[in-house]
């Protein structure tokens, strides 16, 4: 979910893993939902953006068990929020992450079964507060 970010308007995309392009979605994107998705932790709504990331367990389960690939899928989401909090730090931006989500809001919104696909953990970013003013 794009808020405030440089060339790019505010909107949910979907990001295309195959040619690494993003393909807007039809749901709306506003400081308040941003806020919602998050059990309406208010100051989620002043992020920048918002990774929500879901999973497709079919992908992982073709070659693990149920259980086995339930566990990979949450152990690889928690290994692609670090990244990004690491890179997001790097950039000299201001990562967050939460699990505390609306998760029926969100698959409703992003057109998901939450069987299927569900969505797993959001992370986040934003601008780093100016103590010096
Ligand atoms: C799995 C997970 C869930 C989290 N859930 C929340 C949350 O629901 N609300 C919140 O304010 N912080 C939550 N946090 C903590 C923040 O995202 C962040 O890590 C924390 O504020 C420390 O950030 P800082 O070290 O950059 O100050 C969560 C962290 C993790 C790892």
């Amino acid at each position: 979910m794009a808020l405030r970010v440089d060339g790019l308007e505010r909107g949910i995309y979907h990001y295309q893993a195959h040619n690494h392009r993003l393909a807007r979605l039809p749901a709306a994107a506003t400081s308040r939902i941003a806020a919602a998705y998050c059990a309406h932790q208010s100051y989620f709504g002043k992020a920048a953006a918002l990774f929500i990331m879901t999973a497709v367990f079919a992908r992982t389960m073709w070659k693990y068990g149920r259980a086995r690939a339930y566990r990979l899928v949450l152990l690889e989401a928690g290994h692609l929020c670090q990244t990004f909090c690491l890179t997001a730090t790097r950039l000299g931006l201001a990562p967050f992450s939460t699990a505390a989500l609306k998760d029926s809001l969100i698959e409703n919104d992003l057109g998901l079964d939450g069987i299927s696909e569900s969505v797993l953990y959001v992370a986040g970013v934003g601008l780093v507060p100016d103590h010096s003013k």
